[in-house]
């Protein structure tokens, strides 16, 4: 089957990275939009018109599944997306987020006090605590809005990235000593997990969705069979992996190869 991947720009790779390690049989298509990243500190109506366009791209392209790899798009369009586009659109296909998985994890690990690190328009929209609230699990959530870092990360340059969010995190344990866990709530910063990691490492845990979303998709796909007859394949032939960027710059190929791991796949 083919499944798509969406973020507001080159972040998400490192989803994808996961995603395809560890379920290599499936072909993906990627659809990273550069043209209008970032996402944080656009209004709720941009985003679901950007969001509307990559869901017509991967679904033209045959995804069966998307997953919104955004926490910013996640948080503010996957419901209106799943209630009024699918319906009108592919109703027999289907859209899912990372922060719900992100949620259950938590709830699983038994999580009590963590500090949210997104952009700012994730914070605004409250939907961590949101999904928290409705599934009634008392977690003390601090959410700050890290603006500074997507573009570092989209630059390249994930050490400057990783500094400034050491100093987000400080500032917050200086205030809320009491929070144990970090979630990277915003694919970009999937990239800044091992930096942090070593620095705070014996004192937090980092929740980082790349580790996530491949175990929650596996279980998704495989309670739903069906998702694989819904796009008739010509000939099911290997499992391929597509980028679609929609704006490009020459340093792109290099970041986009630094995401994957060093793995070059075919970029439109
Ligand atoms: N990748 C987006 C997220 O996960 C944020 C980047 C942006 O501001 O566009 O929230």
């Amino acid at each position: 089957m083919k499944i798509g991947l969406f973020d507001s720009g080159l972040g998400g790779l490192t989803i994808l990275r996961a995603v395809a390690k560890a379920l290599p049989e499936h072909s993906y298509v990627y659809y990273g939009d550069t043209a209008n990243l970032p996402y944080g500190d656009k209004t709720e109506d941009e985003i679901y018109r950007f969001s509307v366009a990559a869901m017509d791209y991967l679904f033209g392209e045959g995804c069966a599944l998307v997953v919104i790899a955004c926490n910013t798009a996640s948080a503010e369009t996957l419901r209106r997306l799943q209630d009024e586009y699918l319906p009108a659109h592919y109703p027999q296909r289907r859209i899912l987020g990372v922060i719900i998985p992100t949620i259950e994890n938590m709830i699983s690990d038994n999580v009590k006090e963590a500090l949210l690190l997104a952009t700012k328009r994730t914070v605004d929209s409250g939907k961590y605590e949101r999904e928290l609230a409705k599934r009634g699990y008392p977690l003390v959530l601090h959410a700050v809005a890290t603006p500074g870092l997507v573009p570092l990360i989209e630059a390249g340059q994930g050490s400057v990235a990783a500094e400034t969010a050491k100093g987000y995190i400080k500032e917050a344990l200086v205030t809320h000593p009491a929070i144990t866990h970090v979630i990277l709530g915003c694919t970009h910063y999937t990239e800044l997990k091992d930096a942090l990691r070593e620095l705070f490492g014996n004192r937090l845990t980092f929740l980082s969705q790349d580790e996530i979303i491949p175990e929650k998709l596996r279980v998704y796909v495989g309670a739903h069979p069906e998702l694989m007859e819904v796009v008739p394949e010509e000939g099911r032939g290997a499992a391929t992996r597509t980028i679609h960027l929609t704006a490009h710059r020459p340093d792109y190929d290099r970041i986009t190869a630094q995401l994957l791991g060093g793995v070059m796949v075919q970029d439109e």
